[in-house]
Order: structure tokens, then sequence, then C-alpha cells
């Protein structure tokens, strides 16, 4: 599924909002809320997470920046999504991350979450994701 301009406005918009929390406090809630759905996705992660709160809001950053002209970041998200199958991370494991973040953003926003922001949000992952997903299936 396309993003529409509508939704890439929306998601600039909503993740401007985020960019003034601090990025501690937000990596905090989505790797809690992860962890504590999904205990066993802990031990792939590393002991100290700081700097992989770095790294996670980094690329969001990228994402969102280029959320119009994605495709100059497919080669890029390839070779992410490849690295991920050598973390451990398998195709399923995308949505309970999916959720987990869509769960940080509505807690974030507040009365800014909405049906559309939900949608928007839930489009852009999966885009995402199913470019990772691909590349870490072809050899
Ligand atoms: C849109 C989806 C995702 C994004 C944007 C993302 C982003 C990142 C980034 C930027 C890194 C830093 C290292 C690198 O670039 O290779 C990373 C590492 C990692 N991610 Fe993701 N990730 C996503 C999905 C997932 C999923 C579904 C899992 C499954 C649990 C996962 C687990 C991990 C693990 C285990 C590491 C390595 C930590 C380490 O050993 O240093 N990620 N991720």
């Amino acid at each position: 599924m396309e993003l529409t301009r509508e939704q890439v406005m929306v998601i600039k918009k909503t993740w401007a909002i985020f960019r003034d929390m601090e990025p501690r406090l937000v990596c905090d809630v989505f790797y809690g809320k992860l962890f504590y759905d999904n205990p066993p996705l802990r031990k792939l992660f590393p002991a100290e997470m700081d700097e992989q709160y770095a790294k996670l809001i980094n690329m969001l950053n990228r994402v969102v920046a280029r959320l119009d002209q994605l495709d100059s970041m497919t080669a890029e998200l390839q070779a992410m999504g490849k690295r991920h199958a050598a973390y451990g991370v398998r195709r399923e494991l995308y949505g309970p991350v999916g959720i987990a973040l869509l769960w940080t953003l509505q807690q974030g926003l507040g009365a800014d979450w909405n049906n559309e922001t939900k949608l928007a949000w839930q489009t852009c992952y999966a885009k995402i994701a199913t470019i990772m997903q691909e590349a870490a299936q072809t050899p």
C-alpha cells in the first residue's frame, strides 16, 4: 500500500512532536512495551541499550525525512533487513515490533492520535518492514 500525500504529512507532523521529547524516554517506553509483551525478545538485544536507542531514533528520523522519496532508501533498508536476519530477527517478529511502535506513538501523541494517524503509521511501518523482510529472504 502506498502512502498518500496526506499520510506523509500526518507522519511528518506527528514525528515532529516526538522529536521534541527526550529520545531516552521515547525509547524506554518503546522497548519497555516490546519486552513486557514479548519477554523472549530481550535476549536478542545487547545488555546496554543506549546505543540502540540512538540508532533507532536516527533511523526513524531519516526515514521520516525521506518519506516522499522512500525509493531512495530501498538499498539501505534492504541491507538493514539482511543485518536483522543475522541478529536472529525472523519474519514474524516484525508484527510485535510494529505493535510496540504504534503503541508508543499513541501514548506520546495523546489527543493527536486518531484513526488517520494510526493508518498512516501502520502503512509506513508495513512498507519498511516489507522491504526488510523480503531482503532477508533473498540470498
Ligand atoms: C522498521 C523496522 C525496524 C527498524 C527501522 C529497525 C532499526 C534498527 C537499527 C537502525 C539498528 C542498528 C543496527 C543496524 O542498522 O543494523 C537495529 C538493530 C537491531 N534491531 Fe532493529 N529495526 C527494525 C525492526 C526490528 C525487528 C522487527 C526486530 C525484532 C526483534 C529488531 C531487532 C533488532 C536487533 C536485535 C538489533 C541488533 C542489536 C545489537 O545487537 O546491537 N529490529 N534495528
